[in-house]
């Protein structure tokens, strides 16, 4: 399936504007494509007690994984960010999980016309998954 980044970038956007963020006033937006063409988009809430924060793409993630929506086929991050924002680490791990071959298109908020464009795979390379606990100790 071809991939409408440029629709999956402002669907970011789009979900950017829900961000709750009072403390950082970063706002982060992300969209998810599914393989049936379906979008799910999210936004960043945080917490007071910080280290609660949950990112835009995990919002995305866990939205769509409970709605019962799988086999994402790539996201799209926006956010006020030179460049564009490359997800967190923790993003990372959960989309090696739950998003693995995804493509991930990323913008700044202000240019939403200049994506920049890159794998899972690249973004966490070696990444540690559930077939990594395939073998256990007895
Ligand atoms: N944030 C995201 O939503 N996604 C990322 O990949 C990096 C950071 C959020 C978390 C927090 O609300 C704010 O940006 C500042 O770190």
């Amino acid at each position: 399936m071809k991939i409408d980044y440029k629709k999956l970038v402002a669907a970011a956007a789009k979900a950017r504007e829900g961000s709750v963020s009072p403390y950082s006033k970063f706002k982060v937006g992300a969209a998810l494509l599914t393989k049936r063409g379906e979008i799910i988009g999210g936004a960043n809430v945080e917490s007071a007690s910080y280290g609660l924060t949950c990112c835009a793409e995990r919002i995305a993630l866990f939205k769509a994984l409970t709605d019962g929506k799988k086999h994402f086929i790539a996201v799209a991050v926006v956010a006020r960010a030179d460049d564009g924002p490359t997800p967190c680490g923790a993003c990372r791990q959960l989309l090696a999980e739950y998003a693995p071959g995804a493509k991930v298109f990323i913008a700044d908020s202000r240019h939403l016309k200049k994506i920049r464009e890159f794998t899972v795979e690249a973004l966490i390379p070696e990444a540690f998954t559930g077939s990594s606990l395939a073998a256990v100790d007895r």
